[in-house]
């Protein structure tokens, strides 16, 4: 597969071209950004971990036919993905409450929410991502009520899966965002899950401690954020012992051959 040129780049991904005009590349860079984009750093090895992560997630979801864009890791930082059009949604889910949850709402930190609980934000940084409803969503187009519906059902086959996952390592899910998309292949028109889940786009909380195994370690600067990603990958059985060396080392041994050329 040839990488082409530059498609789009994000905060923390790049989207490349490939000679198959169905199919991109995806690059997970190192950067964090929080609080949209007023707060940002790079911290080395993030890319890996969540290259990793995501790949695994997105292949076990396939396994029990959640559609995804996920074709297959390329490398330490790439995945060879279907290429879609982003639907401009960021679509959350949340078991317990924190975050802007808390902020807006008032409900208290940590409280157990009685059913899943899904919101919409317009995928617009300009505007700060602001929360829309259903209504919002079919007044102006953005799906049609048959696909809102699709996208709802599958929010919730896909939060029943993910609990489970991380529940049998000792995690607990907290929310999590996604991402949907159109395809452009044969069947046009259909809608798959895209971007990435990985714990820059999860909370994560250790089941026992409620330790943030997350990307609040650097929302909140509790430092610690590699060490947290690499603890998520280990108990989900992707990297094993001594893996928190290797992935820093092979970030830096990629980022000196880059500098060789
Ligand atoms: P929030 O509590 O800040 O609204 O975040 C809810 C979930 O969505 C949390 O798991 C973090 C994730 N998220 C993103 O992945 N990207 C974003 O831009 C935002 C605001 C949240």
């Amino acid at each position: 597969m040839k990488k082409g040129k530059k498609l789009y780049e994000g905060k923390a991904k790049i989207i490349y071209a490939t000679n198959d005009k169905n199919l991109v590349i995806q690059y997970f860079k190192d950067d964090a950004t929080a609080f949209n984009n007023q707060k940002k750093t790079t911290i080395e090895g993030k890319g890996v971990l969540n290259n990793r992560i995501s790949e695994h997630i997105l292949s076990n979801l396939s396994e029990v036919g959640i559609k995804n864009h996920l074709v297959k890791r390329i490398n330490m930082r790439e995945q060879l993905v279907k290429l879609v059009d982003i639907i401009p949604i960021e679509f959350i889910v949340r078991n317990i409450a924190t975050g802007s949850l808390t902020k807006r709402l008032g409900i208290e930190e940590g409280t157990v929410l009685e059913r899943p609980l899904i919101e919409y934000c317009l995928k617009d940084d300009k505007l700060g991502d602001p929360i829309i409803s259903r209504e919002h969503i079919l007044t102006f187009n953005w799906l049609n009520e048959i696909q809102l519906d699709w996208i709802d059902e599958n929010l919730s086959r896909l939060n029943d899966f993910l609990l489970g996952m991380f529940r049998g390592v000792r995690i607990k899910l907290v929310d999590f965002k996604v991402e949907f998309g159109f395809t452009h292949e044969s069947e046009k028109n259909q809608i798959i899950l895209a971007d990435e889940i990985s714990p820059d786009t999860c909370r994560l909380w250790d089941t026992l401690t409620d330790k943030k195994l997350d990307k609040d370690r650097f929302r909140k600067d509790l430092g610690d954020l590699i060490p947290a990603y690499t603890e998520v990958a280990k108990r989900l059985g992707i990297l094993h012992e001594q893996s928190n060396v290797s992935v820093v080392n092979v970030t830096r041994l990629s980022s000196v051959k880059r500098k060789k050329k």
